[in-house]
């Protein structure tokens, strides 16, 4: 009997703007190599508003404009990762937020391995399954540039 129901599940993965010039392909490849399925991948650059808004929970930390200003820096890889489990697997692969401690209790987790601080911390991943879905929808759902621009009545077509 074939099982057609495969409970898989969803998480945005970032490559940090930090990481992307030197171990891009190194995470690339040990995502690949840990099961997990690419299933939307694009590179780009966050405008100040976007940034912004995907850390819009961060809002009232006291290192929020300098993550903002970090993540807007240079390009940044977007991945959804599909995978049972997704959203915790990944997050142990990333391991701990601030490198120092991943180094401490995870060593082989890719912030051990390539992140500098808590700041430049090389990978993000959605926190829970409902953050993923939230952030998954704002990054890869373009809807801005799929419609037709707003037409000003006063605008001859
Ligand atoms: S929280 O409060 O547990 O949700 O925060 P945390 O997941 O640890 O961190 C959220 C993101 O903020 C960044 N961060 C920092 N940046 C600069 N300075 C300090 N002190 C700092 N602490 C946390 C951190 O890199 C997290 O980024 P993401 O992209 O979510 O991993």
């Amino acid at each position: 009997e074939i099982n057609y129901f495969f409970p898989k599940q969803q998480t945005l993965a970032v490559i940090k703007p930090d990481a992307m010039e030197e171990h891009r392909e190194n995470i690339l490849e040990e995502i690949r190599g840990s099961g997990f399925c690419v299933t939307q991948l694009k590179e780009m650059v966050l405008s100040r508003q976007m940034a912004e808004e995907f850390y819009k929970e961060h809002r009232e930390k006291p290192f929020f404009s300098q993550l903002v200003e970090f993540m807007c820096r240079g390009p940044c890889m977007m991945l959804v990762l599909t995978k049972e489990n997704a959203v915790e697997e990944w997050r142990a692969m990333m391991g701990p937020t601030d490198p120092d401690q991943a180094k401490a209790t995870s060593s082989s987790s890719l912030r051990a391995r390539f992140a500098s601080d808590i700041l430049h911390n090389s990978v993000h991943g959605s926190s829970n399954e409902q953050h993923a879905e939230e952030k998954i929808r704002f990054i890869f759902s373009d809807i801005s540039s799929d419609t037709e621009p707003k037409t000003d009545s006063k605008t001859e077509r």
